[in-house]
């Protein structure tokens, strides 16, 4: 038997966006908690690939313009989202990824950066805190803004902001009957 909690939180798990961020602050104590929850992922051979880069206050301005400039075509609705949408959020982490190239496959080391944000994803289930994780293609732009060296990249970045009222969303999945054969 599992424990039926584990499934609960696991169920409970959804995405939350900007729009329903009230723009108030999360302490960088609950932050730095959600983030050694996300440092508990698994690792093939202990590579422990992924790291964070957090934006918030006055960095998350610095961010949004050098997603803006990195862009030089962005127009003019899509500077004015990233700025509501960041002042909505109370911090950005930017979940990057550094590559032991000799060790194990990139692909492992994909899974296991994701695994650790689902750490993250799993520590804000029932509390007033949502986020969501956003994979734009603007983010490969942001190598030399986010001082990462070649052997690193950016996977996107982790949006938290405090919600006063979750929406009612029910994401149904497939039969998981239908994704397996015993
Ligand atoms: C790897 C990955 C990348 C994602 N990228 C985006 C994104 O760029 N924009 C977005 O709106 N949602 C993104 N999402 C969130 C998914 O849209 C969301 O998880 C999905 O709709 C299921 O909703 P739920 O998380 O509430 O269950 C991403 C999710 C994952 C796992």
């Amino acid at each position: 038997m599992i424990n039926k909690l584990n499934s609960k939180i696991i169920q409970s798990r959804r995405s939350t966006y900007p729009r329903d961020f009230n723009g108030n602050r999360i302490k960088d104590s609950v932050i730095k908690e959600i983030l050694e929850n996300a440092n508990h992922a698994p690792s093939h051979r202990m590579t422990q690939p992924w790291f964070f880069k957090i934006f918030c206050d006055h960095k998350k301005i610095s961010l949004a313009n050098a997603i803006i400039n990195t862009n030089p075509h962005s127009s003019e609705s899509f500077k004015k989202k990233i700025f509501e949408n960041f002042e909505q959020t109370s911090h950005l982490i930017c979940i990057c990824m550094k590559r032991h190239k000799t060790i194990v496959p990139e692909w492992e080391e994909i899974a296991a950066t994701s695994m650790s944000v689902q750490n993250i994803w799993l520590s804000i289930v029932n509390s007033e805190i949502g986020g969501y994780w956003s994979t734009p293609k603007y983010a490969e732009n942001l190598n030399e803004f986010l001082k990462l060296s070649t052997d690193e990249r950016c996977l996107g970045f982790f949006y938290l902001g405090i919600v006063n009222s979750f929406s009612i969303r029910d994401i149904s999945r497939n039969n998981v009957n239908d994704k397996t054969t015993w």
